[in-house]
């Protein structure tokens, strides 16, 4: 556990609960919405990742906006911090007490309050968890714009409050993009509507987005608007194989499973191909928007690490590549509304009497992607790779890019970078780390390649600070050195709370601490997170 009072000071000027704080919730509340119980205290106060720990000593869980309202503005008047929790599935120690802030968890408000199924707008209370949305939206014959590993437990106000990104980003784009409207309880109770349902709305300024995003230092989020795009029918995944350089030189003994075709023959006649390319993934990512544009809804990537992890954690999962070692895997979904295969003959005469036969090959989504697998294979970017026959299948391949965090978390100690970087410079930073880091710990990269997000991290069996010191501030530099961002999705927290620097100026910080000091003045939400200790009390 990173021990809280090495990071930051408890603020003095928050009380202590009191046994009349207790009977004032209970009033309110109800006895059992007030929890007080160790084993579950003991559940709330730690991170998924077993790593930062508060010592909360209550949970609360309103059941309406109102109580909410009335949660904070009693502790706002007492000056009682508070953390905003979801399904604690954060990875950056936003979702925790530091110290014994009170948690409040909207888990019990988690009605859908309305569906248009014209729109496909959704409007749900926050406390609806990601899964049962999907569901949900799944027999409307609509999908939610967001998916992600841990959709089984984390809510839908925790995803907005993180600004979650996920799996589909590189098609849907981000939750602020998708979400339309939300109210959110101020912390001196004050209710926000800004549960607008429209597409348009330029009626100043769009106070929605401070709250996608901030991680619960600005409000509770209680209810979300989101746009929802509908089912397509053609889904496709393909898994696939990628090599350097050196790997693609003997790629001639490689084969194509997904269309029966001897590719080790196809490759000796083409050996031109195999020119160098500085950055395969670089390359086909290009091709993919280029070739599968519209199609396109998830582009995922995990190199070898990450999948020896997830084949030695998990029994009963498979490497869908096995023939030889492949140094990444890349996981293509394209999403379509045609799945036929559409393949007609016609004919014509011409003015001058001459038969003319036209072929029209209407692609259907498969095919396209089918097509897109064989040029690549054809341009030396990937050395193998399989279609999904079925939908087991397909789900086989995602559970091996969704078990690589947990797989982690399995092998031990785990220390988590989410950065931005430019697609070409994203996988240097991996094989720095290796040298820098040589035989002290494991360095594994996955993430979202398509949207230029990188998941560095370091494994080892236990925390170091050795290991951290190889880390930090290296990664940290590096990333702001190549302009990135040292958190794409997951957020500061308490984690990154102090480096926020390496990615945002000085006079934007301070326009945050600005806009926290208006919504908070007694900075009693989510304290110790998000900006800068020196900025955060
Ligand atoms: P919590 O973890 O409980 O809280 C997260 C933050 O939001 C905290 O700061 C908390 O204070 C605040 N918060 C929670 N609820 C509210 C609310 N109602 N109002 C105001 N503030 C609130 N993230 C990604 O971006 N992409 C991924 O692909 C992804 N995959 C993941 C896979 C796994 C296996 C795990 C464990 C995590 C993953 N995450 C990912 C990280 C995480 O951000 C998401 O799981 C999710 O968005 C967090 O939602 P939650 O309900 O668990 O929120
Ligand atoms: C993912 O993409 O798998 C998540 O963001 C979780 C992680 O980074 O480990
Ligand atoms: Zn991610």
């Amino acid at each position: 556990f990173s021990s809280a009072s090495t990071l930051v000071q408890r603020n003095p000027s928050f009380s202590t609960l009191n046994f009349d704080d207790i009977s004032y919730f209970k009033g309110l509340l109800g006895e059992k919405s007030v929890i007080q119980d160790e084993d579950r205290l003991e559940t709330v106060n730690t991170d998924w990742m077993h790593k930062y720990k508060g010592s909360s000593k209550l949970l609360l869980l309103p059941r309406s906006t109102e109580e909410v309202a009335q949660i904070l503005r009693y502790c706002n008047s007492r000056c009682l911090a508070v953390v905003p929790q979801g399904g604690n599935t954060g990875l950056v120690g936003g979702s925790v007490p530091v110290f014994d802030e009170v948690i409040v968890n909207v888990s019990s408000m988690n009605n859908i309050i309305s569906f248009d199924k014209v729109s496909g707008i959704l409007v749900c209370e926050a406390g609806c968890i990601l899964e049962n949305l999907i569901s949900f939206l799944d027999n409307q014959g609509f999908i939610m714009p967001l998916d992600l590993g841990a959709k089984g437990s984390c809510q839908i106000g925790g995803n907005v409050s993180t600004n979650a990104g996920g799996l589909r980003l590189v098609r849907y784009g981000s939750l602020h993009e998708n979400v339309l409207g939300l109210e959110a309880v101020l912390a001196n109770g004050d209710v926000l509507d800004m549960l607008g349902t429209l597409r348009k709305d330029n009626t100043g300024y769009d106070l929605k987005h401070l709250f996608i995003g901030s991680e619960g230092s600005l409000g509770i989020v209680t209810k979300v608007s989101i746009l929802t795009p509908p089912k397509l029918s053609s889904v496709n995944i393909a898994f696939l194989a990628c090599n350097d350089y050196s790997s693609c030189q003997v790629l001639s003994a490689s084969k194509i499973s997904f269309l029966g075709i001897n590719y080790a023959k196809l490759m000796q006649n083409n050996s031109s191909a195999y020119h160098f390319l500085s950055s395969v993934h670089q390359k086909l990512l290009m091709e993919a928007k280029r070739k599968l544009g519209e199609i396109l809804s998830a582009f995922e990537f995990l190199d070898t690490e990450a999948m020896n992890l997830v084949l030695h954690q998990f029994d009963g999962v498979r490497n869908p590549l096995p023939a030889s070692m492949h140094n990444f895997y890349i996981l293509i979904e394209t999403t379509g509304s045609d799945e036929s295969y559409n393949r007609y003959l016609f004919s014509a005469i011409s003015a001058n009497n001459i038969y003319i036969e036209f072929i029209n090959h209407k692609n259907s989504c498969r095919e396209k992607l089918e097509a897109f697998l064989l040029s690549s294979m054809e341009d030396g970017l990937i050395s193998d790779g399989v279609l999904a026959q079925d939908i087991n299948q397909a789900s086989s391949f995602w559970r091996i890019r969704e078990g690589v965090p947990e797989a982690l978390m399995k092998a031990g100690a785990v220390y988590k970078y989410d950065l931005s970087l430019p697609v070409e410079k994203m996988y240097d930073l991996v094989d720095d780390m290796r040298i820098r880091l040589g035989d002290m710990a494991k360095v594994v990269g996955y993430g979202h390649l398509g949207d230029g997000n990188l998941h560095l991290n370091v494994s080892a069996p236990e925390y170091d600070d050795k290991i951290l010191e190889q880390i930090e501030p290296y990664v940290y530099e590096w990333t702001s050195k190549h302009r990135g961002s040292i958190s794409a999705e997951h957020g500061l927290g308490l984690m990154k709370a102090n480096k926020i620097y390496y990615s945002k100026s000085a006079e934007t910080v301070q326009t945050m601490a600005s806009i926290k000091k208006l919504l908070d003045p007694n900075g009693i939400l989510n304290p110790y997170k998000v900006l800068p200790h020196s900025l955060n009390s």
